[in-house]
């Protein structure tokens, strides 16, 4: 069949060459997930509610908290040196990071859903157990009474990682026991991060979707086990659907309007899928269809993509929840956080109909971006966060990104009024040496 310009490009996506995916290039298969009717408005106030009532508590349990009075927020910044660098030129828009790679707890987006879950947890059993009442000053759950009762919880995860992280730091912080299970992919210094936390880390040998599967396993055989189910979650999901309105709050103070003459583009980087589509579900509530999430993987693990695909004929299998190994692809990235077999169908029912686009990157093209960033902003990012700043290139310069543009009345006129985020999702917690190793493979595949 002859190829045209605005087709899917599926012998890309095969041999792990980049590909971009906007809505209306194939039908989209829609996905049903019982869990996902709990993703409401209400239930997002309901976690900004609950993140207010622990804020006290946060900063007396974490030092880089105290300042912020307990919230765990990240910066939104201009990075006009990496835009240039980028060769994102002024007449397309304006490059800004969210520095997520920066949160507290956890040096990465999954302090978000991470924290959330857990102190929910929290507050189902300290309510439960009469040590607290919904008006009560929080900071009575570091009291040893509640430390005693959190003591004989465990909270465990599945993880390739930084989950991991927020999971267990929060957890220990509370006095609960904590189990994270890790892949293969998950990097040695977060296992031994988590086990300086006194947090029990079970390693194994496979994947991050057999990690979960084993934890999932493991929880279910223990009455006084919590797990955290980051493929079905909804508490972990709306932790994320919740930084919406700070980042909303963020572009208004610097001068960036939204609306259909000013168009947002958000780039962020996806594993599983929860903490993208958390953001992109959070983000539509607020500016419709002025906000165009843009979902990124790498070439090696695109699993969210085959999500949005499964159904059209762009995919050489039937599966309705397919997986990276059904076409060829080994899933071997270091973008560990982004590792990821197969999409939680929570976050495609939820965020695959208002996800804008979806492409892949390679990994050198993940530590070029990492070097970059490092050396015209002096952002510290992990490879999985260096996912989103290809998206301006992939939505403006392939034929596949301006046909997205183009169906949504934006082809024509010049983008100098855009606001494109990237969303930076983790890295300040990688070691010095690992972090050197990182720029320098950068370096050298920029020929520097
Ligand atoms: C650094 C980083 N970025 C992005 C993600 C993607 O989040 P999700 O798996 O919820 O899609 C992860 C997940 O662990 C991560 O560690």
């Amino acid at each position: 069949m002859p190829h045209t310009h605005t087709e899917f490009n599926t012998a890309d996506l095969l041999a792990g060459r980049p590909v971009f995916w906007g809505q209306g290039l194939t039908p989209l298969q829609t996905v049903d997930d019982p869990a996902a009717d709990c993703i409401t408005p209400a239930a997002i106030a309901q976690v900004q509610q609950r993140f207010a009532r622990f804020a006290p508590l946060m900063a007396q349990l974490f030092d880089g908290l105290a300042e912020s009075e307990g919230v765990i927020e990240s910066p939104l910044k201009p990075v006009p040196q990496l835009q240039s660098a980028l060769g994102l030129s002024p007449d397309q828009g304006a490059l800004y990071v969210k520095a997520d790679h920066q949160l507290p707890i956890a040096g990465s987006v999954k302090a978000r859903g991470g924290t959330h879950e857990v102190i929910e947890f929290a507050e189902r059993m300290a309510l439960r157990h009469g040590l607290i009442t919904p008006d009560a000053d929080y900071r009575e759950l570091a009291a040893p009474r509640a430390r005693a009762l959190f003591g004989q919880y465990t909270v465990a995860v599945g993880s390739t990682g930084n989950l991991g992280l927020a999971i267990g730091t929060m957890a220990a912080a509370l006095g609960f026991r904590a189990e994270v299970h890790m892949s293969a992919d998950a990097k040695d210094w977060k296992k031994r991060r988590l086990r300086a936390l006194g947090v029990h880390v079970v390693e194994h040998p496979g994947d991050y979707a057999s990690a979960v599967a084993a934890g999932r396993r493991n929880a279910a055989e223990n009455p006084y086990c919590h797990f955290v189910d980051d493929e079905h979650s909804t508490s972990l999901f709306l932790g994320y659907a919740n930084a919406a309105s700070h980042l909303a709050q963020q572009l208004e103070a610097s001068g960036r309007v939204v609306d259909a003459e000013h168009p947002l583009f958000v780039y962020l980087p996806c594993g599983v899928g929860g903490a993208p589509g958390g953001i992109a579900y959070g983000l539509h509530l607020i500016y419709g269809r002025h906000v165009h999430c843009i979902f990124a993987e790498p070439t090696a693990s695109p699993c969210f993509l085959m999500q949005l695909l499964a159904g059209s004929n762009a995919l050489p299998t039937n599966n309705t929840h397919p997986s990276v190994y059904d076409i060829g692809l080994n899933n071997r990235t270091e973008a560990d956080g982004l590792a990821v077999p197969q999409a939680s169908l929570l976050a495609a029912a939820v965020a695959g109909p208002k996800v804008a686009g979806s492409y892949t990157v390679t990994d050198d093209t993940l530590f070029q971006h990492l070097y970059l960033a490092q050396t015209t902003e002096g952002l510290r990012i992990e490879p999985s966060a260096a996912a989103g700043f290809s998206g301006p290139g992939m939505l403006l310069d392939t034929a596949q990104g301006r046909h997205y543009l183009a169906a949504q009345g934006l082809g024509t006129e010049p983008l100098c009024q855009a606001t494109h985020v990237a969303w930076l999702t983790g890295g300040m917690l990688v070691p010095d040496a690992e972090y050197e190793a990182f720029v320098k493979r950068g370096m050298a595949l920029k020929g520097v």
